[in-house]
């Protein structure tokens, strides 16, 4: 069973034909919702608004190991998180796809670890590439069979929020090596690696990053809700098809 992670722009999946509901707990408290189990075009998945079905949960305050450890739990064999981005590199321009391949982690004061100390041996988790390369693949070849253009590969780059950034800041994080910026890819990726659950990402680009493109005297929010519903039609048409593999 596949598991998706729904962001901005996707608190439901109108195409999953919803069976049951289940609210979890774990040893880390609640997950942002219920879990829907049900089969998206005959494939077994379980769904999760990373923000809560009535989208009131800030990046920040995401219980991202609860999420997590509820999804494992559930039978998960595999995440694909949908998360929304500002788009820095020319080519990640607002309704682009992108399925990243690395990460540069901003955040910080979340719970990023399971291996907490606590009595149990310290373990350290390889984090080389951060992306499951085989569920980066589905993916892919998921957008190919629906026809969908997805840019292969990018750097994802994890801020705290909730605000957006500075000009500066954007400026930085293209220095850095940064092509998307977004609020909640950690630790939620790397968790999911502790968990040695396969995980990869579907990034939608919402908006220019602060000081670019349309984006240069601020980042117009009713344009960026626009971008997001047409863009989560063509998630969901991937998502579609990411099981006839
Ligand atoms: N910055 C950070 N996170 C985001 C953005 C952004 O510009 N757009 C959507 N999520």
């Amino acid at each position: 069973m596949l598991a998706i992670i729904g962001g901005s722009g996707l608190t439901r999946l109108s195409t999953l034909e919803a069976l049951r509901r289940e609210v979890a707990r774990t040893p880390y408290g609640e997950p942002s919702g219920a879990l829907t189990f049900g089969r998206l075009f005959g494939c077994e998945v379980v769904f999760l608004a990373r923000h809560g079905y009535g989208h009131t949960i800030p990046p920040h305050r995401v219980n991202y190991r609860a999420n997590l450890w509820a999804l494992k739990e559930a039978g998960a064999k595999g995440i694909v998180s949908v998360a929304s981005v500002g788009g820095i590199r020319p080519d990640c321009v607002p309704g682009a796809l992108v399925v990243p391949d690395q990460i540069l982690d901003y955040t910080w004061g979340r719970s990023n670890t399971f291996f907490d100390g606590l009595g149990a041996l310290v373990r350290h988790i390889d984090f080389t590439h951060p992306y499951d390369e085989m569920m980066r693949r589905r993916i892919l070849d998921a957008a190919r069979e629906a026809g969908e253009d997805v840019i292969d590969g990018a750097v994802y780059a994890a801020t705290q929020g909730p605000r957006l950034e500075t000009a500066a800041e954007v400026d930085r994080l293209e220095r850095d090596g940064a092509d998307v910026v977004g609020m909640t890819g950690m630790p939620e990726a790397a968790l999911a690696r502790e968990l040695e659950l396969p995980y990869a990402a579907i990034n939608v680009v919402a908006n220019y990053g602060a000081g670019r493109g349309t984006s240069a005297q601020g980042v117009h929010f009713e344009s960026v809700e626009q971008v997001l519903q047409e863009a989560m039609l063509r998630v969901r048409n991937v998502l579609a098809r990411l099981h006839q593999q």
